[in-house]
């Protein structure tokens, strides 16, 4: 009688899971939320800035109250603008106010963990920080802009924190489980967000405890992002017994601020996000963290609320660290591209989680797993999904597992095999479906990738299709196949690392082909770090026991990529104060690393033993001590980002408003190629083309560097001066790169680098070609 009241109550969830997926679709209210960005503020007074808001929109809608009723927020600290619940003909009439650069509707941004927002409740995991030897950051706010915070977490107790600095002009703003005691010397300022998310989506209802109108995070996301930036160090952190040891965040010394703006039942509405920025603005972050964004196609950068955001706070000094995606392996899908921003790829690290697998034959394989429950030690027989396909479903759809693809009566007690199909990427779908028709444990075949899935209640070992097809060849070798499962175990060393994740976006932009993207990589797969315990309760378990609450998580993402590197920016923010976002970006990617740690170059997954490129991994995998003494840099301020936009063919009406500045006269594309990037890339050398670039000492004062070039295969490259002599007096140097294209290929990129040495540094930056046919 057990079995069909499982198997009831598991239909249950699925219908309700179901449900609600169709829910968060459908239940869009028809009233519009739009932005309506009017660039730069035209001066300090925020009171006035409201009011020319509301004038604005009294014109519009005919009343000073119909306009306040409207407006949502007001963005008045980083720069000027609202959002408000209009008509769609109310937007148009708006967008063409003087003093309006764009009105762009809200839009739905999501977290970048590879976990999806429909499983929130079967996800992957991972890792530990393994961060930077300076357990400093002392001083240094960093802005986490996500799904809230746990501040119970041991990772956020503020034992040995400095005071609140008197700069900081923050809030702890109370809620739902959540008042001013939560604060700490850790977490010195907590703000949430939801006006937008709610003028969308209709009132929240929180009564079932699955979200808290407050900075408390129901999701688990915003505090292992937050607990990677800047954890206090927690011994013995593990996840169920796994990736034991010392968890820390990557500046340890660092306090936190958080900007809830995304919610468990679907998403961060991009209203939020912005007004998110605005106040960390005011309030005085010196990074912000950002593991959000929306897969391409990409948006115009004044029609997207991050590039919005981090532009006007990188116009204050604030350096702005966002995820690349997680659509990899596929080449132009990295997002978060505008080149103010710090854009991460996710890397592996050297940590796997060994699975023994035993066949009836005694022959053993091995795979990767994270679980330590129970159907371990035991020899089960062995099913592979296409020859338990229920009648309902096809052959191709049972190979991999989908829902309602396989025969319960056929998969009960079994173990299931099923191979990853191209709707699959991940293997919590064949989990929900084995659980489901009672299998007891799942052998998932997928590309090759070291990121995997959490199961609950039952074992899931993914293994590469290599191991895939020699189990189907077990399989048909024998007329009882039989297979057992050894628990996981966590080893360390013994995988090649770092690698490119599979799952990371890959460049080049499709927005802005000569700006290299994605920056950098850092650690992205099996992650571990602080959990908030509200988000794992509720799991599908068929052993229909409620699991203990998880404080600690492993998770896979560029999600979990992007604050290992805000943690490494607050570091250099404390060491190097005065220096500008563009310069702590060029101290990352000139000190990046191309080899591991055997000296090998880096490899990307996705294509198996593939060497990896700047389209890959930016400069290269962050290096943490070397981004401390990068010896040289390639500095930027507002001028250059204006000339980008300028060339971007955003007219100069718009361009003033949003930075008070000019366009250059002479507007020609060169303008966008010398933009002084740590990077050149030329999307399409006709026949031949100089570059220029400047670079600034932050060494000893007296250096002598000379440069060595890899030379894009079918390029020659010349660089003038190819010697640069600093002193004293001089401490900025510029110099040309020629590039002349030997070859007569279309539509392909060759990638080197130019190196610029002085016996202790090297300050190394990517060279890409990309070559059209000179008659094209
Ligand atoms: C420039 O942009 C502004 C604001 O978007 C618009 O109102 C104006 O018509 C544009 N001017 C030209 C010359 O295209
Ligand atoms: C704040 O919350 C804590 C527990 O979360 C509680 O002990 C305390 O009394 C609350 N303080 C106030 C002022 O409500
Ligand atoms: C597998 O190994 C076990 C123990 O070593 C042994 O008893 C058994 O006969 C072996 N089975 C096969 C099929 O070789
Ligand atoms: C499942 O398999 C059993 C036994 O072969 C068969 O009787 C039943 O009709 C199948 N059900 C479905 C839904 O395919
Ligand atoms: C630094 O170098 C520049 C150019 O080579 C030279 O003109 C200047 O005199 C030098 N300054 C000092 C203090 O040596």
């Amino acid at each position: 009688m057990a079995f069909p009241c499982v198997s009831f109550i598991l239909l249950l969830l699925l219908l309700l899971l179901l449900l609600q997926e169709s829910c968060f679709v459908l239940s869009r209210l028809s009233t519009n939320v739009y932005i309506v960005y009017m660039g730069e503020r035209p001066h300090d007074e925020p009171e006035l800035i409201e009011d020319s808001h509301h004038q604005i929109l009294s014109n519009l809608l005919g009343s000073e109250e119909a306009a306040k009723e409207s407006i949502l927020y007001h963005y008045k600290h980083g720069f000027s603008g609202f959002a408000a619940v209009l008509t769609e003909s109310q937007a148009k009439v708006i967008a063409d106010f003087p003093g309006v650069v764009r009105v762009v509707p809200n839009r739905i941004l999501s977290l970048q963990t590879t976990r999806s927002w429909d499983f929130l409740h079967v996800n992957p995991h991972s890792g530990t920080g393994i961060l930077s030897k300076s357990l400093s950051g002392f001083g240094s706010i960093i802005g986490i802009i996500d799904t809230g915070i746990w501040p119970e977490s041991d990772s956020f107790k503020d034992k040995g924190m400095g005071k609140i600095p008197s700069r900081w002009h923050g809030t702890c703003q109370e809620g739902e489980q959540f008042n001013r005691s939560n604060c700490n010397r850790k977490i010195i300022g907590a703000r949430w967000y939801i006006k937008g998310y709610e003028a969308d989506f209709g009132k929240l209802d929180t009564s079932g405890g699955v979200e808290f109108l407050s900075p408390r995070d129901a999701v688990g996301h915003g505090t292992h992002t937050a607990s990677i930036a800047a954890g206090s160090l927690v011994k013995n952190a593990n996840f169920r017994g796994l990736a034991r040891g010392l968890a820390r965040g990557g500046a340890p010394s660092a306090q936190l601020a958080v900007y809830k703006v995304c919610w468990s039942t679907g998403g961060c509405s991009s209203a939020d996000v912005l007004a998110a920025f605005d106040d960390a603005v005011l309030d005085g972050v010196d990074v912000l963290s950002v593991s959000l964004g929306s897969s391409p196609p990409l948006t115009a950068y004044f029609d997207d609320s991050l590039a919005i955001g981090s532009f006007h706070a990188v116009a204050k000094g604030i350096s702005v660290v966002c995820s690349a995606g997680n659509s990899g392996p596929y080449p132009q899908t990295v997002i978060n591209t505008a080149p103010w921003i710090i854009s991460v790829a996710a890397s592996t690290i050297d940590r796997a989680f060994r699975t023994v697998i035993t066949l009836g034959n005694n022959q053993t394989l091995v795979g990767q797993a994270l679980y330590t429950g129970k159907n371990v030690n035991k020899f089960y027989s062995f099913v592979y999904g296409e020859s338990i396909v229920s009648q309902d479903s096809d052959e191709e759809s049972a190979r991999g597992c989908d829902i309602g693809s396989l025969n319960a009566t056929l998969a009960r007690g079994n173990v299931v095999l099923c191979f990853q199909t191209r709707s699959q990427r991940f293997s919590a779908t064949a989990i929900r479906t084995v659980q489901t028709v009672g299998g007891v444990g799942l052998i998932f075949a997928k590309s090759p990738s070291k990121d995997v899935t959490q199961s609950m209640g039952i074992p899931c070992v993914e293994v590469d299709l290599v191991t895939g097809t020699s189990l189907l060849t077990y399989m048909v070798s024998t007329s009882k196949p039989m297979v057992k499962f050894s628990p996981t175990k966590t080893k360390v060393g013994l995988q090649s690392s770092p690698e490119v994740a599979y799952f990371s976006s890959r460049g080049p932009s499709s927005l802005s082909p000569s700006v290299l993207k994605p920056d950098i990589a850092a650690p992205g797969v099996s992650i571990l770090a602080a959990w908030s315990p509200a988000a794992s309760s509720p799991t599908i378990d068929m052993t229909q026991k409620e699991l203990p609450p998880e404080n600690f998580m492993i998770e896979s993402g560029t999600s979990m990529a992007c604050p290992h590197v805000s943690g490494i920016v607050a570091l250099l923010n404390s060491m190097y104060p005065t220096w500008s976002p563009a310069a702590i970006k060029s101290a990352l990617i000139t000190t990046a690393s191309v080899k591991d740690e055997y000296g090998l170059n880096v490899v990307a997954e996705g294509a198996p033993y593939k060497q990896a490129d700047p389209f890959d991994y930016g400069g290269g995998h962050v290096d943490p001590n070397k981004a401390m003494d990068p010896g040289l840099i390639y500095d930027m301020g507002m001028k250059d980002y204006v000339h980008f936009l300028c060339s971007m063919g955003y007219n100069t009406t718009a361009i003033h408003l949003i930075t008070k500045s000019p366009c250059p006269k002479n507007r020609n594309r060169n303008l966008l190629l010398n933009l002084n990037l740590p990077s050149i890339i030329i999307p399409n050398l006709k026949k031949s083309l100089a570059v220029s670039r400047t670079v600034t000492n932050v060494g000893p004062e007296e250096s002598v560097y000379i440069a060595q070039v890899e030379a894009p295969p079918g390029t020659n490259v010349r660089v003038e001066p190819w010697i640069l002599s600093f002193n004293s007096t001089t401490k900025k140097l510029k110099f040309k790169v020629f590039f002349c294209s030997r070859q007569r290929l279309l539509g392909r990129y060759s990638f080197g680098h130019l190196l610029w040495g002085d016996g202790f540094h090297a300050v190394r930056i990517p060279l890409i070609i990309g070559t059209v046919t000179a008659d094209l």
